[in-house]
């Protein structure tokens, strides 16, 4: 069977990593998450204490950064771990998940030279096909001609939900409504960036899942998935 460019994209705990990991995994495909490496970068700006109205230095710091994604171990795997970030050559994977690095790197997306930057990059990652990457425009931007595209949704409330739970399995304080304002806050910034915003791609399937798990969901996608496989072995456009 040929392999696809399958995108992924949605606002905040929509479901976009355990989804796509997992639809990555049933197929044999490489899962990318490109929202990582705008958090990687964040990071970075955080640590050196570059502004984040500073567009220059980071445009400048995303350009002298190395980023890697790379598969968990299978013990990191069984933990729940989708992926692994490498920033110039040192481990972020935990340091990037936290709400400020969240918010900081919703930041720096609104940046023309950040994104053509990370972009570039990520074409290069998934330009072999066979790979299910996930993030805010791929279906739009990133990988445009993608023969599955996906655009996940769920209820605010939910989302927030979701991301609650995970920063209490951390033992994190955050409150529930913090968490509800910090995903709306960026949710918000997403969609009405003027520079490649949250949108769905008039050709993508929307996928509500307020009231489906990841497995369900994942399965749904996976028959799509196989569905253009096909088409795209005949020859027939989807
Ligand atoms: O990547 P994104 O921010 O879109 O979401 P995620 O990190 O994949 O999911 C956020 C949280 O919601 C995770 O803890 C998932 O396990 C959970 N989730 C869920 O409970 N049910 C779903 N249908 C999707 C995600
Ligand atoms: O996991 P979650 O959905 O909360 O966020 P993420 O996918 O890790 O992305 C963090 C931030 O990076 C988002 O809020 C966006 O501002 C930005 N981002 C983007 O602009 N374009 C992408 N393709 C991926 C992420």
């Amino acid at each position: 069977m040929p392999k696809l460019t399958i995108a992924i994209d949605g606002p905040a705990g929509s479901g976009k990593s355990s989804v796509a990991r997992r639809v990555a995994a049933t197929l044999g495909y490489l899962y990318l998450d490109s929202g990582a490496m705008y958090r990687a970068v964040a990071l970075k700006a955080l640590r050196n204490a570059v502004p984040l109205d500073d567009d220059a230095r980071l445009e400048g710091l995303a350009r002298e950064s190395h980023i890697e994604l790379k598969p968990p171990t299978s013990e990191q795997e069984a933990a729940g771990l989708k992926n692994r970030v490498f920033l110039d050559g040192a481990e972020m994977t935990y340091e990037i998940r936290s709400g400020e690095v969240a918010q900081a790197a919703s930041r720096l997306a609104t940046i023309a030279g950040v994104r053509e930057v990370l972009v570039a990059e990520q074409q290069r990652a998934g330009a072999g096909g066979g790979v299910v990457m996930e993030g805010r425009d791929i279906g739009t931007v990133v990988f445009p001609r993608a023969e599955l595209k996906i655009f996940l949704e769920a209820s605010p409330e939910v989302r927030a939900e979701r991301r609650w739970k995970e920063h209490q399995e951390k033992g994190e304080t955050a409150t529930r409504d913090e968490v509800l304002e910090e995903v709306r806050v960026r949710d918000q910034r997403d969609r009405e960036r003027k520079v490649s915003p949250l949108v769905r791609a008039q050709d993508a399937v929307l996928v509500d899942n307020t009231a489906m798990g990841i497995e369900e969901t994942a399965r749904l996608i996976v028959m799509l998935a196989r569905e253009r496989e096909k088409e795209a072995a005949s020859g027939k456009s989807a």
